[in-house]
């Protein structure tokens, strides 16, 4: 293989499960050094895996001392961060609005949006340092079409779109890039697990696609190595949604 990524490093969250896993293997394969985090454990099982030139760092991304000591960890194991990829997140509770919880929603956009912004304040210092870097972030189709009962999940998935171009327009000048990834309908245990009293939902959403299936966490992951690397040296700002077609 084509090592794009060597000499690299990377942080990945959500390394622990579903595309966070599945970049986290994508980008080492292609020879980043692998910061893996999670809160789940399973950013441990992701290092294990990878062994050689990969860690494990368990942070929550609802707080503010985990991700800066995060972006620290990230420097003192392999001196310096030149990928981020904020692909962990939450689902929120499925009330309508009016039921909605006010401590939900501001836990769902902490986790989701507000560890955006700080991962990416923390860390862009130490890519301009390295002479630039490439910032990937994960949204939903939530973002750009209403989901009912997710507000929170789409303010968040919503709004991180809208940092990741003020990074792009802020820090251009200084080598770095930033994009977005949308995945639509990815058989993740995030998405599978969503729906245990509905069983015909996922049947519904392959129907969403005109390639009628869900994606797979692979797929995702190609579209962030694709952004994380130099295939992309040209491309900021922009927001592709990986969703096989259902948002067109
Ligand atoms: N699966 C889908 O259909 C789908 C669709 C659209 C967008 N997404 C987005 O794709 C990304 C990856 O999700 P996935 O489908 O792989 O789900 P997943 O559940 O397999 O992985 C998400 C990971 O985020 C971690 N996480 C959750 N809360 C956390 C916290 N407070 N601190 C640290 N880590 C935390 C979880 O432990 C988990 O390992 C997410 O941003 C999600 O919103 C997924």
């Amino acid at each position: 293989m084509d090592k794009k990524l060597a000499g690299k490093v990377a942080i990945v969250t959500g390394a622990g499960s579903g595309m966070g896993r599945a970049t986290a293997r994508l980008l080492h394969a292609h020879g980043a050094h692998i910061v893996a985090t999670d809160v789940s454990g399973g950013e441990a099982d992701t290092a294990a895996e990878l062994a050689k030139g990969a860690a494990a760092f368990h942070a929550d991304l609802s707080s503010e001392t985990d991700l800066a000591r995060l972006v620290d960890f990230a420097v003192s194991q392999f001196g310096g961060v030149d990928i981020l990829c904020n692909v962990g997140a939450t689902t929120s509770a499925k009330e309508v609005m009016t039921e909605a919880k006010v401590e939900d929603f501001d836990r769902i956009v902490s986790i989701n949006m507000r560890s955006v912004f700080l991962t990416m304040k923390f860390a862009i210092p130490h890519m301009i340092a390295r002479g630039g870097g490439s910032i990937v972030n994960v949204s939903s189709t939530a973002a750009i079409r209403a989901w009912p009962r997710m507000t929170a999940y789409s303010a968040a998935k919503a709004g991180l779109i809208a940092i990741t171009r003020v990074a792009a327009a802020e820090f251009g000048p200084q080598g770095i890039r930033a994009n977005v990834v949308v995945p639509g309908a990815t058989e993740t245990p995030m998405l599978v697990g969503q729906y245990p009293e509905d069983p015909g939902r996922l049947d519904y959403l392959r129907g969403l696609n005109p390639l009628r299936r869900l994606g797979q966490p692979s797929e995702l992951a190609s579209a962030i190595m694709f952004f994380a690397s130099d295939d992309s040296s040209y491309v900021t700002g922009t927001v592709l949604p990986v969703d096989g077609g259902q948002s067109m």
